[in-house]
């Protein structure tokens, strides 16, 4: 495990990802919520980790990411930023704690100070204005679109967005107008890769995917997805890298090798995974 001996490379920052964007390098980002796990990801040279509000699901054993509080959020980022020096940290702000400019700056405090680099808020165009005062206050935003968890209950369930091409202008318009007010990342989920594929194109910030085909700069999973480890059934886009061939040692590191490795030389996400 010649890995274990690697020394970490620089910490990664929107500048790391930007770079990664124009050079082509796809880059890495797994949900996580504790030292343990965080650790382990620095050894595996995970580039982003996003300390993601389905903790409230996979940690808490919530039927949403809903119930979860800010408190919870600041809890779980200074957990993994005190083991994590290598990758770049994004924490969700949970449901309705930037439904105001005040919430949104306070909640975006509160998550700052407890280790997060970029806070992560769910919706479209609405948003702008958030953006705008977050990134005038040195706050970066990576705005989520597509399937957004937080408003499940508009949805009517998790299912596929963007679908159909008024959704699809709907939500490039959405990024246009989130870009030029700031927002520093894009992370679309959910959504055919044609479509996650053109936004890749068409901005110079960095588009993260999860279950949004290859053409995005960045992937994520969740980390107990990603590891086996279900309540509910794994959505498509899911694969288990803990099982996979490409894990050679077989342990939870090996995981996390094998994803970041399958990332960076575009074998994950494969057709199969993707919409
Ligand atoms: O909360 C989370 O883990 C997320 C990912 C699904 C992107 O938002």
């Amino acid at each position: 495990m010649t890995y274990l001996a690697e020394k970490p490379t620089a910490p990664t920052t929107l500048s790391t990802l930007t770079k990664f964007k124009k050079t082509g390098e796809k880059f890495s980002c797994l949900t996580c919520y504790d030292a343990s796990f965080a650790h382990l990801m620095e050894l595996a040279k995970i580039d982003a980790i996003l300390i993601g509000d389905s903790l409230g699901m996979v940690v808490q054993g919530q039927a949403s990411t809903l119930p979860v509080a800010v408190a919870d959020m600041v809890y779980h980022t200074a957990n993994v930023a005190r083991a994590n020096q290598h990758a770049l940290i994004l924490t969700d702000l949970p449901f309705m704690s930037y439904a105001t400019i005040h919430d949104a700056i306070v909640s975006s405090r509160a998550v700052m100070q407890a280790g997060a680099n970029v806070v992560k808020i769910e919706g479209g165009s609405e948003l702008a204005p958030i953006v705008e005062i977050l990134a005038k206050n040195g706050v970066p935003t990576c705005v989520h679109l597509g399937l957004t968890p937080q408003s499940v209950n508009v949805f009517g369930g998790y299912k596929v967005q963007g679908k159909t091409d008024e959704q699809a202008d709907r939500l490039i318009k959405d990024c246009e107008i989130l870009v030029n007010a700031g927002a520093s990342i894009i992370l679309l989920e959910c959504v055919p890769a044609s479509l996650a594929t053109i936004v890749t194109q068409q901005f110079a910030v960095p588009v993260i995917g999860i279950g949004a085909g290859a053409g995005t700069d960045g992937q994520v999973l969740v980390m107990h997805d990603m590891l086996g480890v279900h309540t509910r059934k794994p959505a498509r886009f899911v694969k288990d890298f803990l099982k996979d061939d490409g894990n050679t040692t077989g342990d939870i590191l090996g995981a996390f090798v094998n994803y970041h490795r399958s990332v960076k030389d575009g074998s994950f996400p494969s057709v199969e995974h993707s919409f």
